[in-house]
Formats: structure tokens, C-alpha cells, sequence
């Protein structure tokens, strides 16, 4: 029976994990597929490189990275007592991807669902397990972003096939004397969700025939660029704000890996180096959900007790949330 508490409860990150595919894949064996080169996705992008699934799905990514980020916390799985995972590409509906999760790693009776917000998933899933655990409903929360978007994309389609790779993250969260999670915000227009879409299952039944509809990811690159290098900005203003912290005492901006020129342009329009917006889209490309609890696994090493970091995912819905960690 969980109990609910009067006092504040507080929450912090106490955990990160990731797992990628076996299979990296370079932007030379690319230009064997599509035209393309590396020098045009290099210089478009900053991706040299992604993980693409050979067989791995998304339970699996999602499984392994929550494994790692347990060994990294100290938690044992029958600790965790709600598990989201922030998905677009599940290998299934049903069960959930976070049911599969919890059973992997025992975590019993836990309360386990996915979420769908594309590539703001993870500070969507973040957002919902720090509330939940500030409400005393629960204790330790483990939030993976897991994509295999390499099935979503079109494979003969250059303009957005060069841009995915597959893998996962997780973090754990836990409740706390200290709160670490400063402020979150997140938002969505779906007047624009046009501008990126994936279709879902077609409607057939006795009164509907099916329709052909397209399958694969469609996206208005020079719109989507538009939205990222407008919102995001105003976005991270907006969240330092609540926060009560200044742009200057941020450790580290790790924004969604989704182009090395929209983190560029951010950084420009918030006039902070470009130094202190942390990169690995060159070796994993744009995982969708994934990004940013990957980013943060690798950043980890960088990172001492007490820094402060700003999260921000941005993507299709439109979707789009900030949140500030202290480390
Ligand atoms: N290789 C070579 N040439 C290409 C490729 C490719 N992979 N893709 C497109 N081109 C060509 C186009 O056909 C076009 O040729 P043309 O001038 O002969 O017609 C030319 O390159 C320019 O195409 P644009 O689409 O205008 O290229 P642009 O400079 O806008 O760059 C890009 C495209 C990189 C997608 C850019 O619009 C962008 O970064 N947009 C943001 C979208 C994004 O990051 N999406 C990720 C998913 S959404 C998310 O995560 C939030």
C-alpha cells in the first residue's frame, strides 16, 4: 500500500543508463544506399555517424539501457515502483514497452506505461514522474527514452533517412530530502503537426476501407528548423526563469540531438559559446526520445555533484519542454 506524505518531498536524479544497437553505421556506407555523402550530411548536420537496429527492438534497447541505469543508481528492480517510457516506435502497442521493462527487471506491481510526445518524450516522461513522485504517490521512478526509428524512416528518401539512428536511455529518479529537479515546462502546438508526422494503424473495419496512406516519416525540414531555433530559446529562457538561476551559472545546455546547426543557432540567440551546448549527435544522430538521457550518460564523467544542467527536447506534435537538473 503506498502511502501518501503531507511533507515536500523532493526529487533527484540517481541513476543513467544507455544501450545502442551493435551495428554502427557510417555516413560513407549511407552514400551506398542513397544519394548522399558524407560531406553533405557532415556539413548539413553534424551526424558522421548512428547505431542501427540488426535485429534489436525497441523492448530490447529499452531493457538494457534500464539494467545499466539500476547499476548505476544502487537500486535493485523490485525498488522501481512506476517505469515510462517515452516511445514512437514500440516493437508493440500492447503490452506496453515499459510493461516488457518491468518485467525484465522485476520490478513487481509497479505502475508502467508509455508515452508518446516524440522527441520532447523524455522531458515529457520526466515531468510526470517527478510530479508523481512530489505527490508521494511513488518513490523511484525510472524514465527511458527507446526509439528503433530506423522502421519509420523511408529508406529511399535521403532527405530524412540520413538524419535517425536507434538506441536508448534511461534515468532513474528518486524521491529525496533535496529537490534537484529545478523547474520543468513543457508545451505542444498542434496546429503545426503537420510539419513532422508518422502515420499510426489506417482505419478498417466492415464500414471503412483501408486508404493508402504514407507509412514512413514525413518532415518539412526548413519548418522544423524554423520552430527548433524560435522555441527552444525562448524555451530555456522561460525555464531558467522559473528556476530563479541565470544562463551564466549553467554547467552544461544538453539539448535533443537532433542538428548540430539548430544547437549553434540556439546558443547564438541566447549569446552563450556553443562550447557549453553538449554534442555526441555526430557518433549516434538523431534517436528521437533517446538523445537526451544518451547525452547525459555521456556527459556524466564531466559532471560534479551540485552542477547545473538545462535539458531540452523539441520535436514532432509540435512538442517541445525544458527542465533544470542539479547534478
Ligand atoms: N544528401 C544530399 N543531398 C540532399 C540530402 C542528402 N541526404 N537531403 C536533401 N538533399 C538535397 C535536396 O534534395 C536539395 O537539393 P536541391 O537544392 O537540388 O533541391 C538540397 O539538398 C537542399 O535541401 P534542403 O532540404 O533545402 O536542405 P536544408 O539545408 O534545409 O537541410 C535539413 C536539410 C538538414 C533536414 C535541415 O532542414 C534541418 O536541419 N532541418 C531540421 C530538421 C531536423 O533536424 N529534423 C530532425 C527530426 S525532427 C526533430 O528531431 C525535432
Amino acid at each position: 500500500m503506498q502511502q501518501r506524505s503531507d511533507r515536500v518531498i523532493g526529487v533527484k536524479l540517481n541513476g543513467v543508463g544507455k544501450s545502442v544497437p551493435k551495428q554502427k553505421v557510417s555516413n560513407d556506407t549511407l552514400a551506398k544506399w542513397v544519394d548522399t555523402s558524407d560531406e553533405w550530411i557532415t556539413t548539413r548536420t553534424g551526424i558522421q555517424n548512428r547505431y542501427l537496429s540488426g535485429g534489436e527492438t525497441t523492448t530490447d534497447l529499452a531493457i538494457e539501457a534500464a539494467k545499466e541505469a539500476l547499476l548505476d543508481s544502487g537500486k535493485k528492480g523490485e525498488e522501481i515502483d512506476l517505469i515510462i517510457v517515452a516511445t514512437i516506435t514500440p516493437q508493440h502497442i500492447m503490452p506496453s514497452t515499459a510493461c516488457m521493462v518491468q518485467a525484465a527487471i522485476g520490478a513487481k506491481d509497479a505502475t508502467a506505461f508509455d508515452v508518446a510526445a516524440a522527441c520532447s518524450g523524455f522531458i515529457f516522461a520526466s515531468k510526470l514522474a517527478s510530479t508523481l513522485i512530489q505527490s508521494g504517490n511513488h518513490k523511484n521512478a525510472l524514465v527511458i527514452g527507446a526509439e528503433t526509428l530506423s522502421k519509420a524512416v523511408d529508406w529511399q528518401d535521403r532527405s530524412t533517412c540520413v538524419l535517425f539512428g536507434d538506441g536508448a536511455g534511461a534515468v532513474i529518479y528518486s524521491a529525496s530530502n533535496e529537490n534537484k529537479i529545478l523547474a520543468i515546462q513543457t508545451a505542444s502546438n498542434g496546429e503545426k503537426g503537420e510539419c513532422l508526422t508518422l502515420q499510426g494503424r489506417p482505419l478498417e473495419n466492415p464500414y471503412v476501407k483501408k486508404t493508402e496512406e504514407k507509412e514512413f516519416m514525413q518532415m518539412d525540414g526548413k519548418e522544423v528548423y524554423r520552430f527548433a531555433t524560435t522555441i527552444v530559446p525562448d524555451n530555456i529562457k522561460k525555464v531558467t526563469e522559473e528556476a530563479n538561476i541565470s544562463l551564466e551559472e549553467i554547467k552544461l545546455f544538453i539539448l535533443h540531438q537532433a542538428n548540430g546547426r539548430i544547437m549553434d543557432s540556439v546558443a547564438k540567440r541566447l549569446e552563450l559559446s556553443p562550447d557549453r551546448f553538449f554534442k555526441n549527435l555526430g557518433e549516434y544522430g538523431n534517436t528521437s526520445a533517446a538523445t537526451i538521457p544518451i547525452a547525459l550518460c555521456e556527459a556524466k564523467e564531466t559532471l560534479k555533484e551540485g552542477d547545473l544542467l538545462v535539458l531540452c527536447g523539441f520535436g514532432g506534435g509540435l512538442t517541445w519542454g525544458s527542465m533544470v537538473v542539479r547534478w
